[in-house]
């Protein structure tokens, strides 16, 4: 019997870099405090049939709601109190390889080390399982925690969808093109919570970022790249915000027919 060594998967392994690529991000942005924020990406099309059939590292973990959708896949997930400024330089001492059980209602941890997954995981698994039912080629979940962006859900008037995406894709015209369905809002919920985790995928039948009041930012995507680079963007108009409110005047913002004005020649969705 041969021994499997998932480093040998060059095509995993870009992936992981990748990963870990954000997570130095995460960090050097401020977003990433101590432990905050988590990446899940679906690994399951780079591994050969062996690898999605590696041996468990430790007994299986149930599951409190099953994820049908998910079956047999396999993701990289962050592990539970893990820094990002380590899963940059260490995927795989900071995060591990799990095995969605065949039935949807477990998991198992299977390479490389037994490294617990990150308290969110049930948003993650659920929103895996929403944006595969939907037919979205979503892979990746991406959760951290913006200074800019968290503030701005300390603001009332700003805990409702509608206005809180008119006011960031007012900034600068790439806000809009780069976050085409705006944001969604999820009132404040304890973390790691499925009441959190039931209101996330709510919110994910009409956007692809969501803002979890006073906590944080999901973002699902195809690339770990893209979810990093639609919170950016989101960040950069939020700081444009602040900055115009620290030098003492409302933003103008673009106005409805600028921001109209991009849906034709960018090929977006009409929002709302
Ligand atoms: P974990 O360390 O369990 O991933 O938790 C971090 C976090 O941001 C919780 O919302
Ligand atoms: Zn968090």
């Amino acid at each position: 019997m041969t021994t499997i060594t998932i480093r040998n998967n060059t095509r995993l392994m870009a992936e992981i870099d990748r990963i870990a690529e954000v997570a130095g991000y995460l960090w050097t942005k401020g977003w990433a405090e101590r432990n905050g924020g988590n990446i899940s990406v679906n690994v399951s099309s780079f591994l050969t049939d062996d690898e999605r059939e590696l041996p468990s590292l430790c007994p299986s973990v149930p599951l409190a709601e099953e994820v049908t959708e998910l079956c047999g896949h396999v993701f990289y997930v962050t592990g539970t109190g893990k820094r990002m400024r380590y899963v940059a330089k260490d995927p795989f001492a900071n995060g591990s390889l799990i095995r969605i059980a065949a039935d949807g209602k477990s998991y198992d941890i299977i390479a490389e080390q037994a490294i617990a997954p990150t308290s969110e995981l049930p948003s993650h698994l659920l929103m895996h399982n929403f944006v595969r039912r939907s037919g979205r080629d979503n892979r990746v979940v991406l959760h951290t925690h913006p200074t800019d962006l968290i503030g701005m859900t300390h603001c009332k008037p700003f805990l409702n969808s509608e206005v809180l995406t008119r006011t960031l894709w007012s900034m600068i015209p790439e806000c809009r093109i780069i976050v085409p369905k705006g944001v969604g809002i999820v009132p404040y919920e304890i973390p790691g919570t499925l009441a959190l985790a039931h209101a996330t995928i709510e919110q994910l039948a009409h956007h692809d970022v969501v803002f979890w009041e006073k906590h944080g930012i999901l973002a699902v995507g195809e690339d770990v790249i893209e979810c990093f680079d639609a919170i950016d963007t989101l960040s950069k108009s939020a700081q444009i915000y602040f900055n115009a409110r620290m030098a003492g005047f409302e933003p103008e913002g673009m106005t409805d027919e600028q921001l109209d004005g991009l849906v034709e020649p960018f090929g977006l969705e009409i929002y709302g």
